[in-house]
């Protein structure tokens, strides 16, 4: 069913994260008649652009978008009618408050508005005092704040303030695409629609957690950026922690907004400190150097783009051991890595279950069983399993997984991220975003570890591998390994 008629202005909407990925998005929300016939686009830029020219330029990326061209061919009058919600509006952000006029009269007087900052968070709270001292806020009105919101517990609480001063709570949406994505919503039903896993899903049964989100690009041309953020502020504050909240929070009382946010934040507020002391032997730290990764020469990160070519103490890879202090995981670790530039492009979480208490297969040995979830490329579920290898002699194990393929499984298509959550924004459900408390909880954890590297050199990693040493004696002091694809 269609979304309230809305107006969505996108500020940055010319920018790359408009271009990629919200305006195809729209544009499949649109054609799946997500968005009511009255739903207008408004870019603000300062780009200066008549509508025309955005509408163009919109076009082309729509239809050069990988999400859009996955989801079948794009139908002209499809696309014209989409291409006709669009508008461009001219805001010089930052300067006079004059300048905000033409967005004023732009908008509806009665619509409910929808602000999505696709801008650097220092821009945050400028923009939302402007838009309330241009009277342009409504309680009808929501803003959307994109990732990395701030870049320490200080400076999150910052913004968090100034925004609040112009939208209430429960007005602010604030972005972790991860949490859009189809099989991220999945370990909900996963563990709450089913009976088997709950009884099972504590220190008592499981022995660790891993998740690991691996890159094979590198930084390309956002050096830029990535320069005062590295992995831990791009990736484990946000969508990391996110995965480990829904791995590990307790069963809320229902799918409201506020249930399942508070058990997020729960989790959030149980992770066991690291600090100066601990952190050397809990994390590891890695920046892929140059090399060759299938016959390409590619850069080290001191030499991508942007850069000075000096070195530099950005980490473009991250372990770490996380330990929750509640009574379900005491004592239970959970394994956190991400990196850029690494072997393969996949995501995927790990549940590693105890081993059996007593082997009564003689000269057999026993494999303790796994749940992998793939979060992409593919989305699959697999239990990996021992069972009897068929034969009439002695008796052997083998293992045998249980396999579950989305795709295989279920005709539908899987939405991009952004598609279904633009679509809770224009519908106001909030319960896919991150509420205020766990962004800044999430700081308070991430912040000590930042502080503790103050000094300290990443280690180098080869492009092409699974990133540095240390990650691997990291989870050896233990005597595990990390999942790797057999
Ligand atoms: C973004 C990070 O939030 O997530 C990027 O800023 C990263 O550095 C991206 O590449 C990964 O998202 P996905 O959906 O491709 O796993």
């Amino acid at each position: 069913t269609a979304s309230p008629p809305t107006d969505l202005v996108v500020f940055g909407g010319t920018g790359d994260l408009a271009m990629r990925k919200l305006l195809p998005a729209l544009f499949l929300c649109d054609r799946d008649g997500g968005l009511a016939p009255e739903t207008r686009i408004i870019a603000a830029s300062r780009d200066g652009l008549a509508d025309a020219d955005f509408r163009d330029k919109a076009a082309a990326a729509v239809q050069a978008s990988p999400a859009v061209l996955r989801a079948g061919d794009v139908d002209p009058l499809t696309l014209r009618r989409f291409i006709e919600r669009m508008h461009h509006v001219t805001v010089d952000v930052g300067g006079e408050l004059a300048a905000w006029k033409p967005l004023g009269d732009l908008l509806h007087p009665d619509r409910p508005r929808v602000f999505y900052l696709a801008l650097p968070p220092m821009l945050f709270g400028r923009i939302c005092r402007d838009l309330g001292a241009a009277e342009l806020v409504t309680d009808d009105s929501r803003v959307v704040l994109e990732k990395p919101l701030g870049r320490d517990l200080a400076s999150a609480r910052a913004i968090n303030e100034e925004v609040g001063e112009v939208f209430p709570e429960h007005q602010v949406f604030r972005i972790d695409h991860y949490l859009g994505k189809e099989t991220v919503q999945n370990l909900l039903a996963l563990r709450f629609a089913n009976m088997f896993l709950e009884p099972i899903w504590n220190s008592r049964w499981i022995d660790h957690v891993q998740i690991t989100a691996a890159e094979t690009v590198g930084v390309g041309s956002r050096r830029g950026y990535y320069d005062g953020s590295g992995a831990m502020r791009d990736m484990v504050q946000n969508h990391l922690l996110q995965l480990l909240c829904l791995i590990a929070m307790e069963p809320p009382a229902s799918f409201d907004r506020e249930a399942v946010r508070d058990e997020k934040v729960k989790v959030l507020q149980a992770l066991r400190p690291l600090t100066d002391g601990d952190v050397a032997e809990h994390t590891a730290r890695g920046q892929y150097v140059g090399g060759t990764v299938a016959a390409q020469d590619v850069p080290g990160y001191a030499d991508e783009p942007g850069g000075s070519g000096e070195p530099s103490s950005t980490e473009t890879f991250v372990a770490l051991e996380a330990g929750i202090g509640n009574w379900r995981w005491s004592g239970v670790p959970f394994y956190l890595r991400t990196g850029k530039r690494m072997a393969r492009h996949y995501s995927e979480i790990v549940v590693q279950f105890r081993d059996v208490p007593h082997a009564i297969f003689p000269g057999q040995a026993t494999a303790a069983n796994r749940l992998v979830i793939r979060l992409q490329p593919e989305e699959t579920i697999h239990l990996h399993m021992l069972a009897k290898e068929p034969g009439a002699g002695a008796l052997r194990l083998r293992p045998a997984p249980l396999e579950l393929s989305f795709a295989d499984t279920f005709a539908e298509r899987s939405p991009d991220a952004y598609e279904r959550l633009l679509m809770d924004v224009l519908a106001g459900n909030p319960t896919l975003f991150m509420r205020r408390d766990e962004l800044e909880a999430a700081w308070r954890w991430v912040d000590p570890i930042i502080a503790a590297w103050d000094g300290t050199t990443p280690e180098p990693y080869a492009p092409g591998s699974t990133g540095p040493a240390g990650a691997h004696d990291l989870i050896g002091r233990s005597g595990r390994t990390w999942h790797e694809e057999e």
